[in-house]
């Protein structure tokens, strides 16, 4: 079953507005856009990530009814605590959830599909009773997360297979208003 999660507004190449939906997705689904766009070196088969199994991890994706990719864009939602103390106070209970397999199709970058993936993470997570979403950013990505309510809280750091240096990242409720009705 695909349940939509949240929706916007993206600008086409036209320039025309197009709705785009954000529903849930299964790993398999979105294989094919996080190899190619997170780890090109790696088979799709290759792309199973530890704890895919967890009933409560989530991948959320942005799809097509029809072109070249039928995803778009994905996210990967698993709560996870947050390994940095001075993250916070949910920093080491259960509340935190850790955003990984961030990616959108260059074809579509920058017309706010990793805008509404991220804030329909958030919402997943807030009805969830999580306060915190935290990830290993990708230098290169840090003034994206930024621009989304992130705060950066450790200094570059390397993890193995991927030869770019990451950044922790967090966006904790309370500095984006979770829980106000
Ligand atoms: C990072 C990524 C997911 C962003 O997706 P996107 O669809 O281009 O993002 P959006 O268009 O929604 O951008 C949201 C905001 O971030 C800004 N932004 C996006 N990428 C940026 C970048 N590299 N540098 C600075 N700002 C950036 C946009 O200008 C936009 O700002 P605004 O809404 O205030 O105008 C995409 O570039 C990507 O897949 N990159 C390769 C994979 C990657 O690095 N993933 C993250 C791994 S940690």
């Amino acid at each position: 079953m695909i349940t939509d999660v949240g929706s916007g507004s993206m600008a086409s190449a036209s320039g025309q507005a197009r709705t785009f939906a954000v529903t849930r997705a299964s790993a398999e689904e979105t294989a094919e856009l996080r190899r190619d766009v997170l780890r090109p070196h790696l088979t799709i088969e290759q792309m199973a990530v530890p704890g895919d199994s967890n009933p409560d991890t989530a991948y959320l994706a942005v799809r097509v009814p029809t072109g070249a990719r039928a995803v778009l864009g994905c996210l990967r939602l698993e709560p996870v605590p947050c390994p940095w103390p001075s993250a916070g106070r949910a920093a080491a209970g259960a509340a935190a959830w850790q955003l990984r397999a961030m990616a959108t199709d260059p074809s579509v970058r920058g017309r706010g599909l990793g805008r509404l993936l991220v804030t329909a993470a958030v919402d997943h997570v807030a009805r969830r009773g999580g306060d915190l979403i935290w990830c290993n950013a990708r230098v290169s990505a840090e003034q994206f997360y930024l621009r989304l309510g992130f705060r950066r809280v450790t200094p570059p750091f390397a993890l193995p297979d991927v030869p770019e240096e990451h950044v922790g990242m967090v966006l904790r409720g309370q500095s984006i208003g979770w829980g106000r009705t």
